[in-house]
């Protein structure tokens, strides 16, 4: 041990222009306003049009924004790990891309594939290389294009699924009180059948037939995930804040993955929490994989203050969930 926390000492986001709303989807599947925001809590989306853009596009604005908002050198940073399941292409990397178009020069970078987790597991990750004093500058990104990956004529998941980037810097600080306390993460492989892309992998590589089949778009069995969603995400919840005897009056801010108002809301009841502490967006951007939860803190970022804490969830793809707690190092 040396003595060090993990600090978010600054963070920023991306959302592309463009806006799928229900109304739009109404008139390209068999559903309706009244029922995706009733089942869902979703009223639109954003999408990235542009064919030449890609997940690392976005990621590079939340990155530069992110150095630019603190007045950060570019080569001052050591480490960035990205959080995504919908990489440029499956190699290089998104976060050598990302480097690569940030000139972050003297940085190392590689992906995290944990699906809705991967932002909170490379979080975690990002978290041990400060405590271990290894690196002193290390920028956590969770960024989807999930539209890439969409099959817009199955209303089970077109409806639900947005695109979208956000980014953390972490620094170290010898004040323990301050920065990430604790984390439970869990991943149970059982789930992968409810919630994967069949094809695009060693298993099923491109073909005429895997295009034929639509292998290529996001499978889910969306009653099976959300079962073990509105179970394990408010178990986790409750797990940590006992854990590290926080109650609900203890407890400013849950920021919860986006994927389903319903499943936001059965947690928050589990803890017990006051509906004002609880970050909510998923109206706007639906759900955005890896992104929610930076999408959520730089929203709120102006109303965070010093000391604050934090409760960071997920539930996704895998299946993978967990939680992490942290106290806000900066106003
Ligand atoms: O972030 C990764 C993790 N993912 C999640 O956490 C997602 C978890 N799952 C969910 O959020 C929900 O299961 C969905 C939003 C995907 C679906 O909601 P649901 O309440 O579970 O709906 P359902 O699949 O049980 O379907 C209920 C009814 C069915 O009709 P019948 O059989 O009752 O007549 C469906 O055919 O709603 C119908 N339905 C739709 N109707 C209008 C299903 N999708 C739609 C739709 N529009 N888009």
């Amino acid at each position: 041990m040396t003595g060090l926390n993990a600090c978010i000492t600054s963070v920023a986001a991306y959302v592309p222009e463009h806006k799928l709303t229900n109304a739009m989807l109404e008139n390209m599947v068999e559903t309706t306003d009244e029922w995706i925001l009733s089942r869902t809590g979703i009223k639109e989306r954003r999408i990235l049009k542009e064919k030449h853009l890609a997940t690392s596009d976005m990621a590079a604005e939340a990155v530069n924004r992110l150095l630019t908002k603190r007045n950060i050198d570019p080569k001052s940073i050591d480490l960035l790990i990205c959080g995504t399941v919908t990489p440029d292409m499956p190699f290089p990397a998104t976060a050598n891309l990302i480097t690569a178009k940030c000139a972050l020069t003297n940085a190392f970078g590689f992906d995290l594939g944990a699906a809705c987790s991967g932002f909170l597991f490379a979080l975690e990750t990002g978290r041990r290389y400060i405590e271990s004093g290894a690196y002193k500058k290390v920028i956590v990104v969770g960024a989807d294009t999930m539209s890439s990956i969409i099959n817009y004529e199955d209303r089970n998941t077109c409806i639900i699924f947005g695109d979208g980037a956000g980014a953390v810097l972490l620094e170290p600080t010898t004040d323990k009180s301050l920065g990430i306390q604790d984390s439970i993460l869990r991943t149970d492989g059982e789930g992968a059948k409810f919630l994967h892309q069949k094809a695009g992998g060693s298993l099923n590589p491109a073909s005429q037939q895997t295009i034929d089949e639509d292998m290529h778009y996001v499978y889910q069995e969306g009653k099976h995930v959300f079962k073990f969603a509105v179970t394990e995400m408010a178990n986790v919840c409750e797990e940590i804040m006992k854990k590290n005897q926080l109650t609900n009056e203890d407890l400013d801010w849950l920021v919860p993955h986006q994927a389903n108002l319903r499943i936001i809301e059965a947690t928050r009841q589990q803890v017990n929490l006051d509906p004002a502490k609880v970050m909510i967006n998923i109206e706007k951007y639906g759900n955005t994989t890896a992104a929610t939860l930076p999408l959520c803190l730089s929203d709120w970022e102006s109303k965070l203050k010093k000391g604050d804490k934090l409760v960071l969830t997920t539930f996704g793809g895998g299946f993978t969930w967990g939680a992490i707690y942290l106290v806000w190092a900066y106003s």
